[in-house]
């Protein structure tokens, strides 16, 4: 398939290809955190973040939530259908982390008595704000499109807090987006991966996540090689309980 870049971001470059309704997004070895300001990389990131996706969003599909997915087709790279993305990102919290613990004042690591939804604005020059309902209609996104993000949100949570889980991993809080088809509809889009999701450990409370990166905390090869073994080889229940 002949490739054209059309997109090069902070973690991925997006192709082109001979069907203007399919794209590929390959992911890099790069990582950038706080709106760029500290860059760094590591060994098969780019192949984890991927891999790791692919996994999850097939997993998603076979449990009643769409994506842009269509297959993986090398070691960083995937298929997708081509969406227009909605300027929002819908982050799904089940335990108290990052900005929600400094919005609050809440610990890290307090359970929060049901998951919290946030939509934030997707836009690097304004550091990708929290914003509500009427600053989301003022930039032209509709009440339907948010009410959407929203239960996109909390069913992928319904479904991924258990898968992960299963595989000894506290799904703390994740960050998703979605954009629409040629044909009008909806669906989950971008990438699942230890980018844009905290991994804890459920016994040792480790990090398994771009945490160790944004915190210098070391380890981040390591931390993302033991994420995708857990998604990709770990398959029974219980297995790692
Ligand atoms: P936060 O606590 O920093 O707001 O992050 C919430 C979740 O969103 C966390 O799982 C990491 C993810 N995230 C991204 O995917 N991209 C981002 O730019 C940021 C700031 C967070």
């Amino acid at each position: 398939m002949p490739e054209d870049l059309i997109y090069e971001g902070k973690a991925k470059k997006v192709f082109a290809t001979d069907d203007p309704e399919i794209l590929l997004h390959r992911y890099k070895d790069d990582a950038t955190a706080f709106n760029a300001q500290k860059r760094g990389s590591w060994k098969d990131k780019g192949k984890t973040n991927a891999t790791m996706s692919a996994a999850i969003f097939t997993y998603l599909e076979a449990h009643g939530v769409p994506s842009h997915f269509i297959e993986q087709v090398d070691e960083t790279t995937i298929k997708t259908k081509r969406l227009t993305m909605l300027p929002v990102e819908t982050v799904v919290r089940n335990v108290a982390a990052g900005s929600l613990s400094r919005l609050l004042g809440f610990e890290e690591g307090r359970k929060l008595s049901s998951p919290i939804v946030e939509l934030c604005y997707k836009n690097d020059e304004l550091g990708d704000p929290m914003l509500n309902w009427y600053h989301f209609r003022e930039l032209g996104v509709s009440d339907e499109d948010l009410k959407f993000c929203e239960e996109l949100g909390l069913k992928v949570n319904q479904v991924l807090a258990p898968f992960f889980d299963e595989r000894g991993v506290t799904l703390v809080d994740f960050k998703i987006e979605a954009g629409r088809d040629t044909g009008g509809t909806l669906m989950l889009a971008d990438e699942i991966s230890p980018d844009t999701c905290r991994f804890w450990d459920k016994v040792s409370g480790e990090r398994l996540d771009k945490d160790r990166f944004r915190r210098d905390m070391g380890g981040m090869e390591e931390a993302y090689a033991e994420m995708l073994r857990r998604v990709t080889e770990i398959t029974q229940r219980g297995a790692v309980d």
